[in-house]
C-alpha cells in the first residue's frame, strides 16, 4: 500500500541507509528525512512509524541535533535507536550520563520477551549478541517507561512505553551482528506501527519513474554506460521514465571481456527505448599505450582517455539537459558522502578508484541519480524487475580500466585477443561446473611471460595464461577460491587446447593481502 509511510529521522549516525533498506527489507516504504524537519511536516507527512536514527552527539551537548517534545505526542509510534534512544529519553524527562567504559561491537544482552519488539521474534534467546557503539546510556528511563533489556555493564539497553507506542534500543537493530535484530524491527514495524508490510521493489520502481519524469521534464539526459550492473539499471530506469529524451554514451575503449560491447550494445538498443551511442575507440587507445609498460601509467593513460572521450561525447551533445549517474549507496560511503542523503554532488563520476572531476566548461542543469539510496543486490532486484539481462544484472566486479590491468607490460591487441578467448573459456567452464555462485570474481591474467613447450612433435615457445578466482565479502580481502581440481583441468585442457597461442596455464594461489584481486 503506497500510502504505509515509515520515516527515518537522521540524526547523523553512520547506519542511517541501512536502517531505511532494512525498513524496505520488511516490506515498508520509507524515507529519511532530516531531524530538522518541522514537526508540522512531518504530521502533514501522514507516517505510521518514525525511527530516530543513531548519531556521533552527546544529548546534553547544546550543540547536538535535538527534536520538539511535540513529536511524541502526535501519536505516531516511534523507535530510537541509540542516539534517539537517548534522545527520546533525555527529552521525555529521563536521565541520560557518559558510561564509565564505551560499548563497543558484540555484546551479550538480555532481553525481557514480554516487550513485543523481542517477544515476537522467532527464535531469539533470551540472552544473545546485540551490536552495541555508544559511550553515553539512559541512566533513568522516562515516567512511564519499562527497561526491556540490559547488558553486563549498561543496565538499561531497551525501553518502552507500550501505552505511547514509544520504544527505543542503546544497540543497533539494524546491523548484521545483532541476532534477531531484523525481526526487532520487523516487529516494530508491524505489531506497534501496523504496516501491512506489502512494499515491493516494482513500487521503487514506479515511483522513482514518476520523479524521474517530474524532475526531468521535457528536458535530455546524458548518461555514461560502462555496461556494469548500476549504470546498466539506471540506465533501464531512466529508459522507462523518459525512453528517446535519454542518451547512453558508451565508450568502448577495446579491453571489454569477449563479445561484452556488442552484449552491451544488443540489450540496450534492441530492449530498450532510448538513444545508444557505442564510441568505439580501440585504436586510440592502442596508440596512447603503444610501448608503456609501467602498470600506473597504463592505467592513468587509459583512464585520462577515457574521460577525454567521453567528455567530448558530452560537449558534442550538449549541456543543457541532465547528467545521470548509476551511483548507488555504497559509493557514497566511500567517498565520503554517505551521510547526505539526497545531496549527491554534481561534479563527481563514479568510477572505482579514480573520481573524476567533470571539467568547468561541462555544467549540467543537474544531476540524477536514482539509486544512489540503494544497496548492490537492491540494484539487482530492480535490474531484473526491468527485465535486463541475467548476465548483465549478475554481473562480477570488472575494473574500469578493463582487460588493461589484465595484461602484464605493454597492451596490444593480439595480447588482448588472447587474454579475451582465455577469459571466455575459463568463465564457460565456471559456469558449467555449478561452483559460479560462490565466487566473487573470476577471471584470466596474461602475466606476458612465454615458456617453453611441446604440441605434437613440435617445440612451442608461448603465452602463460594465469587464472584468479576469489571468495570475498568486501574486496578488502579476500582468499583464492579452492575451484576443484578436476574443474582446473577442464579449464587448463580446454585453454592449451582451443585458445591459440597458449601453451601453459597456472592457477593464482595467493590471497589479499598480500596479493590484490587484480594483478596490476
Ligand atoms: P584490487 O585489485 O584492488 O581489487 O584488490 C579489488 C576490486 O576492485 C576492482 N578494481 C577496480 N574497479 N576500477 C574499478 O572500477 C579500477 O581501477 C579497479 N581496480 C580494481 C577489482 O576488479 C576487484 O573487484
Amino acid at each position: 500500500m503506497a500510502n504505509q509511510l515509515c520515516i527515518v529521522l537522521d540524526f547523523g549516525g553512520q547506519y542511517n541507509q541501512l536502517i531505511a533498506r532494512r525498513v524496505r527489507e520488511c516490506g515498508v516504504y520509507c524515507e529519511i528525512k532530516s531531524h530538522t524537519t518541522p514537526i508540522e511536516e512531518i504530521r502533514s507527512l501522514n507516517p505510521m512509524g518514525i525511527i530516530f536514527t543513531g548519531g556521533p552527539n552527546s544529548v546534553y551537548d547544546e550543540s547536538s541535533p535535538h527534536i520538539s517534545k511535540e513529536i511524541f505526542d502526535l501519536g505516531i509510534p516511534i523507535l530510537g535507536i541509540c542516539y534517539g534512544c537517548q534522545l527520546m529519553a533525555y527529552t521525555l524527562g529521563g536521565k541520560v550520563e557518559s558510561c564509565n567504559t564505551s560499548e563497543y561491537g558484540m555484546t551479550d544482552t538480555h532481553y525481557d520477551k514480554s516487550c513485543v519488539l523481542f517477544g515476537a521474534v522467532e527464535n531469539l534467546s533470551d540472552t544473545a549478541t546485540s551490536w552495541m557503539s555508544h559511550t553515553d546510556f539512559v541512566s533513568q528511563v522516562p515516567e512511564g517507561f519499562k527497561i526491556a533489556a540490559h547488558t553486563d555493564n549498561c543496565p538499561m539497553a531497551a525501553m518502552y512505553n507500550e501505552e505511547k507506542k514509544l520504544y527505543a534500543v542503546q544497540f543497533h537493530p539494524e546491523v548484521s551482528h545483532t541476532v534477531g535484530g531484523l525481526g526487532m524491527l520487523d516487529s516494530f514495524l508491524k505489531n506497534v506501527c501496523g504496516f501491512c508490510g506489502d512494499w515491493k521493489m516494482d513500487d521503487f520502481i514506479e515511483k522513482t519513474v514518476a520523479e524521474l519524469r517530474e524532475q526531468i521534464g521535457d528536458k535530455n539526459v546524458i548518461l555514461g554506460l560502462s555496461g556494469g550492473v548500476d549504470s546498466s539499471v539506471a540506465a533501464g530506469l531512466l529508459s522507462r521514465a523518459v525512453g528517446k529524451q535519454l542518451t547512453c554514451v558508451f565508450v568502448d575503449q577495446g579491453l571489454m571481456r569477449k563479445d561484452e560491447g556488442d552484449f552491451v550494445e544488443e540489450t540496450f538498443t534492441k530492449l530498450f527505448d532510448m538513444n545508444f551511442v557505442r564510441v568505439n575507440c580501440k585504436d586510440k587507445f592502442l596508440a596512447a599505450l603503444k610501448d608503456v609498460t609501467d602498470p600506473e601509467k597504463k592505467r592513468k593513460i587509459i583512464g585520462t582517455e577515457f574521460y577525454n572521450v567521453f567528455w567530448e561525447k558530452i560537449r558534442e551533445f550538449g549541456t543543457e539537459g541532465f547528467f545521470a549517474q548509476g551511483t548507488i549507496y555504497p559509493d557514497r560511503i566511500e567517498s565520503g558522502k554517505g551521510n547526505k542523503a539526497g545531496h549527491g554532488k554534481t561534479d563527481v563520476i563514479k568510477t572505482h578508484h579514480n573520481m573524476v572531476e567533470m571539467p568547468v566548461d561541462i555544467q549540467f542543469a543537474g544531476t540524477i541519480e536514482p539509486l544512489k539510496d540503494l544497496f548492490k543486490d537492491e540494484v539487482r532486484a530492480v535490474g531484473e524487475k526491468l527485465g535486463i539481462p541475467h548476465d548483465l544484472v549478475w554481473r562480477q566486479p570488472f575494473p574500469g580500466p578493463g582487460l588493461g590491468v589484465r595484461i602484464l607490460g605493454e597492451i596490444t591487441e593480439d595480447k588482448i585477443k588472447v587474454l579475451q578467448e582465455a577469459d571466455a573459456v575459463f568463465r564457460d567452464e565456471i559456469r558449467k561446473s555449478g561452483i559460479e555462485s560462490e565466487l566473487k570474481q573470476f577471471f584470466a591474467v596474461l602475466p606476458d611471460v612465454r615458456t617453453v613447450g611441446v604440441m605434437g612433435d613440435h617445440r612451442t615457445y608461448d603465452h602463460l595464461i594465469a587464472i584468479r578466482a576469489v571468495t570475498t565479502d568486501d574486496f578488502m580481502t579476500a582468499d583464492w577460491a579452492k575451484i576443484p581440481f578436476d574443474v582446473l583441468a577442464r579449464v587448463s585442457n580446454r585453454l592449451t587446447n582451443e585458445v591459440e597461442h597458449v601453451n601453459r596455464v597456472v592457477y593464482d594461489i595467493t590471497s589479499k593481502p598480500p596479493g590484490t584481486v587484480e594483478w596490476e
